[in-house]
């Protein structure tokens, strides 16, 4: 099987902290402009999406992507990349065929890294998702609901990453409404910009980013940039997962009687406590 990651890859520092690590896939032939013209096109049509012109490093990036460019084909965009600014996203390519073997290698790898870090269960939910978009490109600032492993095939880009859980870069509220899909679009500026790491990087190079660690991404100016991440979570960031919709939906209440609820990511047992109290309602829902 593909050996993905080099040694750069550091177990104990999944979910907690963001660093760069090297990637050994660069020569897959899946990955290449001429393959993904072909594969991407005969996709279902909702794992494709796309938009026209550049985006802003404050835009809502999930709303962009509700609404599709009526006048051009995926085809169109991707033949016109480099000429005309556009951003493609792809989820699940691994439904192809061109994509099983990579994504198999890769699932493993990130369960065995899971596993060094003593993480019990599964990858949950994993996925991989491709990134095809012209040079300067945005990709607005925004909170993942999972933890990313971005690789990057062709082009450079700089990736801003920002501590996990820092109120000053995504409010707790914030964090919240995010993660309960009540809110897509979060305040940006650029005293936030300066609190994030930001990293070069190119061909070879990947990039882990935390559950929940607030990110924006900018393309290089030379070349279309072409990245693919693999997406998942794990039995702690579903713990965390649970507790921010505890808190989401206990906040109101409790502020009338002039509580805060504590903020998830502090302590664990606190949120596994909360988590706790989401299953079993789940659970009697069902
Ligand atoms: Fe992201």
């Amino acid at each position: 099987m593909t050996a993905c990651f080099d040694a750069g890859l550091k177990p104990e520092l999944l979910d907690k902290a963001s660093f760069k690590f090297g990637h050994r896939l660069l020569d897959h032939p899946a990955l290449s402009l001429e393959s993904l013209s072909k594969v991407i096109p005969a996709l279902p049509k909702q794992q494709v999406m796309y938009s026209k012109g550049l985006l802003s490093v404050e835009a809502d990036f999930e709303g962009t992507f509700k609404k599709r460019p009526e006048d051009m084909s995926v085809a169109e965009v991707i033949e016109q990349i480099r000429e005309r600014d556009s951003y493609i996203m792809v989820s699940q390519p691994e439904v192809d065929e061109a994509f099983k073997d990579l994504y198999a290698a890769l699932l493993s790898e990130v369960a065995g890294a899971l596993k060094k870090k003593g993480i019990a269960g599964q990858v949950l939910e994993p996925m991989l998702y491709l990134f095809i978009a012209s040079p300067n490109s945005v990709t607005p600032f925004h909170i993942d609901r999972y933890s990313t492993l971005l690789m990057q095939f062709r082009g450079s880009k700089t990736v801003c990453v920002h501590p996990q859980w820092e109120p000053r870069v995504v409010s707790t509220e914030n964090m919240e409404a995010y993660a309960t899909y009540n809110r897509t679009k979060l305040p940006w500026s650029p005293e936030v910009d300066q609190l994030g790491t930001h990293w070069h990087f190119s061909p070879g190079e990947a990039v882990h980013i935390p559950f929940m660690a607030g990110h924006h991404v900018k393309n290089g100016p030379n070349d279309v940039s072409i990245s693919m991440s693999i997406i998942f979570n794990t039995e702690e960031s579903m713990v965390w997962r649970r507790a921010l919709r505890f808190n989401y939906a206990a906040r109101r209440r409790l502020n009338k009687i002039g509580i805060t609820p504590s903020p998830v990511g502090e302590n664990f047992v606190r949120d596994w406590l909360k988590s706790g109290v989401i299953r079993l309602m789940d659970r009697s829902a069902s």
